[in-house]
């Protein structure tokens, strides 16, 4: 596995590659990325991992500073997983004052656009440029961000970009938890409550199973769940899986997205439901 940080080096190692399937990430790496990694070994022959911690996709106040930088760790655990892993500077990645732009469908301002001004433009701009400079055939994202990859997925389509884009299943703790970075950041009490946002998210979907259709009240009730346990919630939508546009009685093909803060956290889960009964409508 090679460690490279520069641009050029990167292009000058990747032009003798075969068929590269690319996993970007901001490293900090748990199952959810080695998962991913593992699935892009079976799109391409050579697996490329990024690790960057993007600044434009933080807030003037989110977790910049404090976001966990762990490149030696990580580096160890992608042996095996990776052949090379870009690890480029902020300097490296922008030389100059970034002035140009990716501007991300209005989805972006939804959900946790509305909760993170500015991040999903940041988010695409760097995929964009990433993309850009592996050049991959394939590139994998997580459903964990299911918002992200609805955007890069309008990104590359729209923008006409030659790589393919495959989504990758959310990785759990045994207790449900969605893993993530950003857990570590919970206290031990914190961290036993965080379970309860997957559990609201799998009762909301049994329901919906077994024929609950009034989905702003079923909306309405998670919040409150959440509320009641101290959360302080995002929001919690049920969505047409292939628009995030709110889903009505007569979609099909629904996913749940759920954002809420527990203490100073921010975690994100949702569940999808690809088969609505229909019978019971
Ligand atoms: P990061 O949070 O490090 O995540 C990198 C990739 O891992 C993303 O595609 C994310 O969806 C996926 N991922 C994270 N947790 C996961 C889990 N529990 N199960 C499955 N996949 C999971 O997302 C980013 O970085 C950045 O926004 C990035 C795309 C790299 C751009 O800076």
């Amino acid at each position: 596995m090679q460690i490279i940080s520069t641009v050029a080096q990167l292009r000058a190692r990747l032009g003798q590659a075969c068929t590269v399937a690319f996993v970007p990430t901001m490293g900090n790496l748990h199952e959810g990325h080695l998962n991913l990694m593992r699935l892009a070994r079976e799109h391409g022959s050579c697996v490329v991992a990024s690790i960057f911690v993007n600044p434009l996709q933080f807030g003037p106040n989110e977790d910049f500073d404090q976001y966990p930088r762990t490149l030696d760790a990580d580096c160890l655990k992608l042996q095996g997983l990776a052949d090379v892993v870009f690890a480029p500077s902020v300097n490296e990645l922008y030389p100059v004052v970034q002035t140009v732009f990716v501007d991300p469908p209005l989805i972006a301002n939804e959900f946790c656009g509305a909760a993170r001004p500015g991040h999903f433009r940041g988010m695409a701009t760097v995929v964009l440029k990433l993309l850009n400079i592996v050049q991959p055939h394939v590139a994998l994202f997580g459903k964990k961000d299911y918002q992200q990859l609805h955007i890069i997925r309008q990104m590359v389509s729209q923008l006409n970009l030659p790589v393919r884009i495959v989504g990758g299943e959310t990785v759990r703790a045994a207790d449900g938890l969605a893993l993530s970075s950003r857990n570590q950041y919970l206290t031990a009490d914190e961290r036993c409550e965080a379970v309860f946002l997957s559990q609201v998210l799998q009762d909301m979907r049994e329901r919906v199973m077994q024929g609950a259709r009034d989905f702003d009240q079923l909306q309405q009730q998670a919040v409150q769940a959440l509320t009641g346990r101290g959360w302080l919630v995002d929001y919690v939508a049920i969505c047409n899986q292939a628009t995030l546009q709110p889903a009505n009685a007569a979609s099909d093909s629904l996913v749940i997205l759920a954002a809420a803060r527990l203490g100073k956290t921010r975690l994100l889960d949702n569940v999808e439901i690809t088969s609505v009964p229909d019978s019971v409508v």
